[in-house]
């Protein structure tokens, strides 16, 4: 099918559905330049994610931990939304009944205006405590230089830790329901720029192809979701998603 009957397909279900559910991964941040973690720029210093976002690694070095969040934080903070972005929070706008999951941690999605975002991963942008006296502190920045290693403590004396979920870690219960109501309900899911490798957020498009929605993967290539999915756009989501909105 070519993608311009596959768009015209698509916005048409669209328009009949009575809730969309949008989920995002890291691809759809790249054309902001923030790296995704299974691509080729997703290295820090010969790190990949997986050594570094564990709670064994803040354990073992919480100083480095810290000092690749920095640089992450950098990398975001200088980035800006995207047409890709754009597009999903005017559809928000547009659409009476609109979710939207993120398993991104960078913010952008609230930047572009999107409200209600569902993080499943969480926010590169706030600590907690380790030990989990529920201090949450908003707002932590890259710092200034020379003290990308520091480990920030919370006011209870333990560390504090990125707010994300970091592999082996269990997701937060009442994100993760809204997120499967929110598939369940859908008539339409849209998977964009995620590479379908990492569960839960893996299993929601499947949830919502077996409630009956029709499930779209947005990406570059094919995933594991390609063979459950019943519409595909082979593209950029910065180009796809406003090709998409402009047909509503
Ligand atoms: P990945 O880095 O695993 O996958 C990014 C996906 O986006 C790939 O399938 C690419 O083909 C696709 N892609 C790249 N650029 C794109 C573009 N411009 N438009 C459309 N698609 C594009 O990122 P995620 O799937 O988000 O978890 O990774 C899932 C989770 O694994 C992350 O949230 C993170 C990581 O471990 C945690 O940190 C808990």
């Amino acid at each position: 099918m070519s993608d311009t009957r596959a768009l015209d397909l698509i916005a048409e279900r669209i328009r009949a559905a009575r809730a969309v559910t949008a989920m995002t991964g890291a691809g759809i941040s790249a054309e902001s330049g923030v790296p995704t973690f299974r691509g080729a720029d997703g290295l820090w210093r010969n790190y990949s994610a997986a050594d570094l976002a564990t709670p064994e690694a803040f354990t073992r070095d919480p100083g480095l931990v810290w000092q690749w969040y920095r640089w992450r934080q950098g990398i975001i903070g200088r980035a800006q939304p995207n047409a890709g972005h754009r597009a999903l929070a005017r559809l928000q706008s547009r659409l009476a009944a609109f979710s939207l999951i993120t398993q991104n941690v960078d913010g952008l999605h609230q930047r572009a205006g999107s409200s209600g975002v569902i993080e499943l991963h969480g926010n590169i942008w706030r600590a907690r405590c380790l030990r989990g006296c529920g201090y949450v502190e908003d707002g932590t920045g890259p710092g200034s230089s020379g003290e990308e290693d520091r480990v920030p403590v919370c006011p209870c004396g333990a560390l504090l830790r990125p707010d994300v979920v970091w592999f082996g870690e269990a997701l937060a219960d009442d994100r993760i329901e809204l997120a499967v109501q929110a598939a369940r309900n859908c008539d339409v899911f849209l998977a964009v720029g995620t590479s379908s490798l990492v569960y839960p957020a893996a299993g929601l498009p499947l949830i919502a192809g077996r409630a009956g929605g029709v499930v779209v993967e947005v990406n570059l290539e094919d995933t594991p979701l390609t063979p459950h999915a019943g519409l595909v756009l082979r593209g950029r989501a910065a180009e796809v998603l406003p090709a998409l909105e402009s047909r509503l």
